[in-house]
């Protein structure tokens, strides 16, 4: 599949409305949501959401960790204005405008860093270095969770999911560039992530992540 950056669609407030209006529609989405939040650390004091876009995980998690601080990080206006409007007064919430295709700023340390359909937008090479940046912005102990969108091994198996979720090759967002759950959870072990793993898969959806390892056992 072709790699291109220019992930400008999100940028558009057509684009995000038609997201957010389909978003609790995902075949398995909340299974998959659910499975990540049996890996959030009990304890954790401080998540980081990356491509928080409405802020849809961040609630969820939200409601498991009640006395959290949040950092939820987008580059898309309009999700932008819809996060404000929703959690803009919350003082446990902090929103931070950045694109992931640049380093991350400086935002650490954190407990945790969840991401839901938002990194399969980068290139292969930004995924990868991305995950360094989390690596490094994470205390030791911390958690990284994606629940994402990833490539099918064959292409009989992306059909068979396009059907599954009432997409075709001309519907499917132009702007994914699906890396195999293998390969992203080898880039995760090579990183230095202990525990690096698929935790839930449904076809193209996965749930997959690890630990920086030095946090109290
Ligand atoms: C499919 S939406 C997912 C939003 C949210 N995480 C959810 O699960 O509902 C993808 C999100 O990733 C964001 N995104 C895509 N590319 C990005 C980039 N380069 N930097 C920051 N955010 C990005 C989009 O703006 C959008 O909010």
């Amino acid at each position: 599949m072709t790699q291109t950056p220019d992930n400008r669609l999100w940028l558009t407030a057509e684009h995000t409305k038609q997201y957010l209006q389909r978003a609790g529609s995902m075949p398995h989405r909340e299974e998959g949501e659910a499975a990540l939040l049996e890996f959030v650390p009990p304890k954790a004091g401080r998540i980081l959401d990356l491509g928080t876009g409405g802020g849809r995980l961040m609630q969820i998690v939200r409601g498991a960790h009640p006395s959290a601080r949040f950092v939820g990080l987008d580059f898309s206006p309009p999700m932008l204005e819809t996060l404000r409007k929703q959690f803009g007064a919350d003082p446990n919430i902090s929103i931070a405008t950045h694109d992931m295709a640049r380093e991350l700023p400086p935002l650490g340390p954190f407990d945790c860093v969840v991401s839901s359909f938002a990194i399969h937008h980068l290139t292969h090479e930004r995924k990868r270095a991305l995950y360094g940046e989390i690596y490094g912005v994470l205390a030791p102990g911390g958690v990284f969770l994606n629940l994402e969108r990833v490539a099918s091994p064959s292409e009989a198996l992306h059909d068979q999911f396009l059907r599954a979720t009432g997409l075709t090759r001309e519907t499917e967002d132009p702007e994914n560039i699906l890396a195999t759950v293998d390969a992203q959870v080898g880039w995760l072990r090579e990183i230095g992530f202990a525990d690096a793993d698929c935790h839930w898969k449904w076809r193209e959806l996965a749930l997959f992540g690890g630990v920086r390892p030095g946090g109290a056992a």
